[in-house]
């Protein structure tokens, strides 16, 4: 969602559920990263005024935890594993090639919004190295030719 389509009144209703004082606020930055996918700065300012607290403090807390995200999410999330067992069948390689394919590194979002690619630690399943998830589904036992399919199939589905 972009920023200037976030609706105030729901996130009014949200932040309703919550007492406005400071302990709320990390339950309250997931909530809306619930809701909008991410943190748009607007919903961090009403969040700052709702608990009267200054905006760099929501913004400083926010940035101290990896699970909060500040740009839109894409459609699909595309997470390559980095754990041992995935590292050592070549999750370098896997990466490299979905990189190359859908022109963004690893923490980015392609334009068109359709994905964001992720780098994530061991996911379970060792016995299908190299494995990638997408949007939760496990694809295993990947070499470029694999993965470049798997990425095209998501492509078509749209
Ligand atoms: S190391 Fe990749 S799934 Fe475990």
């Amino acid at each position: 969602m972009e920023d200037e389509n976030f609706n105030e009144d729901s996130l009014n209703e949200l932040l309703n559920d919550y007492p406005p004082e400071k302990s709320s606020l990390i339950p309250i930055l997931q909530a809306s990263q619930d809701k909008y996918g991410y943190l748009p700065r607007p919903v961090m300012k009403t969040i700052a005024k709702y608990l009267s607290i200054p905006v760099s403090t929501v913004h400083g807390v926010s940035t101290f935890y990896a699970q909060f995200r500040f740009e839109p999410i894409g459609k699909h999330v595309v997470k390559v594993c980095h754990g041992t067992a995935c590292h050592v069948k070549g999750a370098d390689k896997i990466n490299e090639t979905i990189e190359s394919k859908i022109g963004v590194k690893s923490g980015e979002t392609t334009e068109d919004g359709l994905f964001t690619l992720e780098r994530v630690a061991c996911i379970g399943c060792c016995s299908l190295a190299p494995v990638i998830m997408v949007d939760g589904t496990a694809h295993g036992n990947l070499d470029r030719k694999k993965v470049k399919k798997v990425i095209q199939s998501y492509r078509e589905g749209e």
